[in-house]
Formats: structure tokens, C-alpha cells, sequence
């Protein structure tokens, strides 16, 4: 599991002839020109990024690109959801139709869970698919967008309504980029590791417990094995229900039912993470007043997520039946029931039937 000089074995998720690596090495997004000549034919690469990214991460990416025999166009987006847009998608099509992108040629996305899905949808319409190669640059896109394949865009009506399943050809996972990440960011990434300790693995909690203060200053050694995990159960979990057909895909929502709501009722001045963390304790409290999770366990994550600088409580001026109004029309609800995910214990969860007025009373 330690992985002092990065070495690790990559993270292989196991999807017959999608099958592909990630690669989660400290300097490993300097490094990955030499790999990617290995796994794409011909010697052209189209990389994405935003414009925050751009002078931090991706001017590196490509210059690596380069010295690896690659010719380069560099495409770059503004930073933020609203780039998640049919018309991004637009000039993204038709830059690649400019530079006479191939079939075989991969779009490099280089940049947070935003750049990712765009070029990702992007890559897995133009010509019909071409590959995408995922440089994560955000904690939440290494620990999550960056793996499982799913790639989209906004419609104003709502998000990701416009999407397709695009595995990645090879992703590149550099911990020391998180370095530049601005600490709501990354503060709002960690939300998600702390999600995939409490659904699968009781080791992972006990590891960020013990490692916060690394954590907090980001060391790339603590890091890369905490996102290893992160990636390897994500990854074991795209493999049993790739298109979220099954139901394991489900259990990657918790916290997420109450996180969505509170994003949509505080029109996003709540960030997805800040969001999911108060979810992870609404959804304790719930697991707790069905006599699923013991109040021990409920505290433990409660603690954890304010030591790792996260809010745990609705904001008090929040109006409990407002915030209700959209999971009421959330596609998940058949008949007032919602398919919840629920601790059982820290490092188990499952889905069970709640109703509309049990998340309410989670809300606190
Ligand atoms: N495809 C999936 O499975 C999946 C899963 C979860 C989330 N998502 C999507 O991911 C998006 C959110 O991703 P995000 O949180 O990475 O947001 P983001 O891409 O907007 O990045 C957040 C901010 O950090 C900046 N940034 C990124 N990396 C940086 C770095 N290393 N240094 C400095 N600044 C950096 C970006 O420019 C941006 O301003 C949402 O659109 C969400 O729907 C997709
Ligand atoms: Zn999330």
C-alpha cells in the first residue's frame, strides 16, 4: 500500500478490451509522454485544459508530450461548470476539425472533473470515438470524474443531461499537482475520500484519522496511497456495474441525495464537497434513527469531517421544506420513497427505501 518513491503498480480497472491503467505516481504528470507513444497510434495529441490550469499543469503536460515525438494543439477553456456547455462542446469540435483530428489520435484532458467530462464527451463523439487520456488535476477528479468512464455536458435545464460512457485510454494521476488546488477545492475532494471510506473501507477512515495532519499539508507521500484506494474501490465498483445498471454503482451516492439538494437550495454557494459532507452526517443521523449505525459511528464521521475544515450541519437559515423541493423531484423518488444510501458501519453501506419525511428529520 505505501508507495514512498511512486513506484506502485498502476490501478488497473478490469473492463474486457476497455481495460486501462491509472497511474498514480508523484511527478507522474511530467512523465507520461514515453507511456502514451506505447498505447495510441501515430504521433498526434490534442490537449484540453482550462485557463487556471494551463500555465500551472498543462503547459508541462505538453512540453512532455513533445519531448515524447508528439505534435500538439493546445485548446483551452474558461475555468468553471459553465464550460460544461453544448457550445465549449461546439468549438471543441470544431478546433479538432481544424487541426484534422484522426480516428486513433487521443484528446489529453488535463484539468479538473470539468475539463474531463467535456473532452471526455467530446472524444467519445467526435468521428465516433476517439480516445481520451485523463491528467486529473483536481482531488475530486483524481479520486472520482477521472475514473468510470462517464462523460457529459450541461443543458440549461439541468446537468450532465447530455452524456455517454467513454472509457479512458490510460489516466495519469499526479499527486504533487494538488499543490496549486485552492483549499476550498481541495478541502471540498476530500469530502469524496471520506465518501469512499464509509461506503468500503473501514482502513481507509482510520488512515486519514491518523495521516490529517499530511493530509492538510498535502504531502504527495500520504496522498498517493489514500487516492490509490479511492481509485482501486471505484474502480472495483465500475467493474461489477459499469453503466450503474446493478445497483453497486449506487453506493458511490452517499451523502449525495441531501448534498444535491442543499447545492440546488443554497444555488451552489455550497460547494458539491462542502455539500456531501453535511449529507454524510444527514445521512448517519438517518442510518442512526433506524438502528443501522451506532451513535459511536455517526460521531466518528462527524469529527473526522471537521477536522478535515468541512461543515457537518445545515445552515441554520435554511428553510428544511425548500430544501426538500428538489429531492421531491429527484429522479430517484418512486412514490415519496427515496433509494438511499446508508452506513451500516464505517467501511459498509447499502441502499435501502426511506421516506421524504425520515430525510427531513435527517436534515437536523
Ligand atoms: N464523470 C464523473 O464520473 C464525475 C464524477 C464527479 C464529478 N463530476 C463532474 O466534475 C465537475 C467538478 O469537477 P471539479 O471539482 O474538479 O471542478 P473544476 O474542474 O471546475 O475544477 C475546480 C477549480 O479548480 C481549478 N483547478 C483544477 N485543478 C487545479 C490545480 N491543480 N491547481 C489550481 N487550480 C486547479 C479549476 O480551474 C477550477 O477553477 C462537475 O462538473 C461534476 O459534474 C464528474
Ligand atoms: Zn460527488
Amino acid at each position: 500500500m505505501v508507495d514512498p518513491g511512486g513506484e506502485a503498480e498502476p490501478v488497473v480497472v478490469r473492463l474486457g478490451d476497455r481495460s486501462h491503467p491509472v497511474r498514480i505516481r508523484a511527478g507522474g504528470s511530467r512523465e507520461l509522454g514515453a507511456d502514451l507513444a506505447a498505447r495510441v497510434p501515430g504521433d498526434r495529441a490534442f490537449v484540453t485544459t482550462d485557463r487556471n490550469v494551463l500555465p500551472l499543469h498543462a503547459e508541462a503536460v505538453r512540453d512532455d508530450l513533445e519531448r515524447s515525438g508528439f505534435a500538439t494543439r493546445l485548446h483551452v477553456i474558461p475555468p468553471g461548470e459553465s464550460s460544461k456547455s453544448l457550445s465549449e462542446l461546439e468549438r471543441m469540435y470544431g478546433e479538432l476539425a481544424e487541426w484534422r483530428h484522426e480516428s486513433g489520435e487521443p484528446i489529453v484532458a488535463v484539468g479538473g472533473g470539468v475539463v474531463g467530462d467535456l473532452a471526455g464527451f467530446a472524444a467519445a463523439t467526435y468521428r465516433r470515438g476517439v480516445p481520451i487520456v485523463h491528467v486529473p488535476t483536481s482531488l475530486l477528479a483524481q479520486v472520482d470524474s477521472s475514473v468510470g468512464g462517464k462523460t457529459g455536458v450541461n443543458l440549461p435545464r439541468g446537468k450532465n443531461l447530455v452524456g455517454a460512457y467513454h472509457q479512458p485510454t490510460a489516466v495519469y494521476t499526479d499527486p504533487t499537482v494538488l499543490a496549486t488546488l485552492p483549499e476550498e477545492e481541495y478541502r471540498s475532494g476530500l469530502a469524496e475520500v471520506v465518501k469512499y471510506g464509509i461506503t468500503s473501507d473501514a482502513g481507509l477512515v482510520a488512515s486519514i484519522e491518523t495521516n490529517a495532519e499530511g493530509i492538510a499539508n498535502r504531502d504527495p507521500g500520504i496522498l498517493a496511497p489514500l487516492i490509490r484506494r479511492c481509485v482501486g474501490i471505484k474502480a472495483r465498483i465500475v467493474e461489477a456495474d459499469e453503466r450503474e445498471e446493478k445497483g453497486e454503482r449506487l453506493l458511490l451516492n452517499l451523502g449525495h441525495t441531501v448534498g444535491h439538494a442543499l447545492e440546488s437550495a443554497t444555488d451552489y454557494a455550497l460547494r458539491h464537497g462542502e455539500a456531501v459532507s453535511i449529507g454524510l452526517v444527514c445521512a448517519c443521523r438517518l442510518a442512526l434513527a433506524r438502528g443501522r449505525l451506532s451513535a459511536a459511528d455517526a460521531d466518528r464521521v462527524r469529527r473526522l469531517l471537521t477536522g478535515l475544515g468541512l461543515p457537518v450541519d445545515v445552515p441554520a437559515h435554511l428553510d428544511r421544506s425548500r430544501i426538500l423541493e428538489p429531492l421531491r423531484r429527484d429522479k430517484k423518488i418512486a412514490a415519496r420513497r427515496i433509494r438511499f444510501v446508508l452506513p451500516e458501519s464505517i467501511g459498509r453501506a447499502s441502499v435501502a427505501e426511506v421516506s421524504v419525511e425520515e430525510v427531513l428529520a435527517s436534515l437536523g
